[in-house]
Order: C-alpha cells, then sequence, then structure tokens
C-alpha cells in the first residue's frame, strides 16, 4: 500500500497535510481525546472558552502556562521532519495544522496554516491586538492591551470562536485544490478542521489517513495506515527517496 502511495505522490502536483494532536504524541505533547487525553482530565468549558476567561483569568492562565512549560520542553518528532521533507514531492504544498505547539515550524516547514492559533502568541482579548510573542504572563498580574485596556490573552481559538480570518479561507481554498491530501494524527471530530478532508475528497483529491485508531474519516479514505506518524512518514519519505524523481 505504501508502495502504491509512493507512485500516487510522484504523479502529484498539489499536496495538503492537515494535522491534530497525534502528530505532536510522541513528542510528548498530550493529546486532546483518548485515555491520557487533556479533555480527560481538565474540563473544556472551565479553561477553553472566553466565559472562563472572563470568569476565572488566573486559572485560565495558569492552564495556559504549564502547557507553555511542557510545549517549551519538547522538540519535534521525525513524523513532523518528514512532513516538512515531503513538501519536496510536491509543486505546491501546505501543511494545515490544529495544533498550537509551532512544531511544524520548528521542523523546517516552510509554509503552515495555524488554524487554531499559537500558544506562544498573545492578544487582547477585547480588541485582538497581538503583543510580543516573549510576553510572559504572570497569572495574578495579567497585563492589559496599551489600545484598548482590554486583558491579554493567549492567542489561541477557544470553544464557541471562530477560525483566524483568512487562515480557514485558505485551507478550504488549498484542500479544494490538493491532488493529494494526508490526514495525520486527528480524530476528525472538530470542525471546521474536519471538514478539509471530506472537502479535498470531494474535489478529487486521493485521501490518506494515519491514525492508530479509526476516525470517522476513514470509511472515505483512499489509504488508510493504523500506524503512528513518527514511525509511517519517515518510511514513506525512505520510499520515496529510493525510487528518486526528487
Ligand atoms: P484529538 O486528541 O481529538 O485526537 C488525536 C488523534 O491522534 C487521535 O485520533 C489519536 O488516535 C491520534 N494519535 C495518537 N497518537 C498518534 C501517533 N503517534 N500518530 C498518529 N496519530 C496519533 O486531537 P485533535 O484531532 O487535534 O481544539 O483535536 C482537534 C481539536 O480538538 C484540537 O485542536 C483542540 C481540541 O479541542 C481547540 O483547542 C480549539
Amino acid at each position: 500500500m505504501l508502495e502504491k502511495l509512493a507512485d500516487r505522490i510522484r504523479r502529484a502536483r498539489e499536496g495538503v497535510v492537515l494535522t491534530g494532536a497525534g502528530i505532536s504524541a510522541e513528542s510528548g505533547v498530550p493529546t486532546f481525546r483518548g485515555k491520557e487525553g487533556l479533555w480527560g482530565k481538565f474540563k473544556p468549558e472551565e479553561l477553553a472558552t472566553m466565559e472562563a476567561f472572563m470568569a476565572n483569568p488566573k486559572i485560565v492562565w495558569e492552564w495556559y502556562n504549564w502547557r507553555r512549560e511542557l510545549m517549551g520542553k519538547v522538540k519535534p518528532n521525525s513524523g513532523h521532519y518528514a512532513l516538512a521533507e515531503l513538501g519536496e514531492w510536491f509543486e505546491q504544498y501546505t501543511v494545515v495544522t490544529q495544533n498550537v505547539d509551532g512544531l511544524h515550524r520548528a521542523a523546517g516547514s516552510p509554509r503552515v496554516l495555524e488554524l487554531h492559533g499559537n500558544i506562544y502568541r498573545n492578544k487582547c482579548s477585547e480588541c485582538n491586538h497581538l503583543t510580543p510573542d516573549d510576553l510572559e504572563i504572570d497569572p495574578t498580574h495579567i497585563p492589559t492591551c496599551t489600545r484598548c485596556g482590554g486583558k491579554i490573552r493567549p492567542d489561541v481559538v477557544w470553544f464557541g470562536e471562530l477560525l483566524p480570518e483568512g487562515t480557514i479561507e485558505e485551507a478550504f481554498a488549498v484542500s479544494e485544490r490538493a491532488d493529494i491530501f494526508f490526514s495525520v494524527g486527528t480524530s476528525a471530530l472538530v470542525h471546521p478542521a474536519a471538514s478539509l478532508p471530506v472537502i479535498a475528497r470531494q474535489h478529487g483529491a486521493v485521501l490518506v489517513e494515519i491514525n492508530p485508531e479509526e476516525t470517522p474519516l476513514t470509511e472515505f479514505a483512499d489509504y488508510s495506515f493504523r500506524a503512528r506518524s513518527g514511525e509511517l512518514l519517515p518510511e514513506l519519505i525512505g520510499l520515496l527517496r529510493r525510487k528518486g524523481g526528487c
């Protein structure tokens, strides 16, 4: 199956990858769902909504500082590096990620659309003005916006919020054009991200899924690998390199 996929890749022009928390699992970043997932231990409505932030900004910032610290210690894994390399086989190539950890850029992927923001950035909770990336937040003294005085919050998408303007439109555009669409390490449950592989397939893309577990996408996939991304993706790159062509 991997050989066949490698042949398809060599004939394709545009590739798009959608990633979720699973791609970073082998780096040590917890996923959201599943036995050890964050949403099994914490309540999203108490930590990842605007209402939660307005009611208790200290707790919300403590949680994001904990996640920043955790993510600050991890490094990209072989799956992130393989996805950066995969771009060499396409004329156009985009990594669309739901992750906020910045690991695709750290691994060298040149074109990354961050659908759910970036945990290292801060913005104003009122006017959305971005503040310096390296601003550390003391949860007991949350800084306010220099423009409007609103409280500073992490620049991530919370439940009930719209995705960053322009980014989601671009993600839909590349998905519609894709010859091959890879869905990697996502439970494919959270929309609108989960609609991208479906849209790509409807527009004629070959759909590839890499996930140790089945997802709602599995039945629509042309190639579905029950595997860890950090193992399967380097194998795919190895195969592409042996076959030449790039
Ligand atoms: P989930 O936690 O829902 O799903 C992670 C997926 O990764 C699961 O399907 C796992 O089976 C799979 N997985 C685990 N280890 C893997 C590995 N080594 N290789 C490949 N796959 C592996 O995470 P997301 O799909 O990213 O949103 O969740 C989507 C959104 O829901 C997140 O961006 C977040 C969350 O609420 C916001 O915070 C807005």
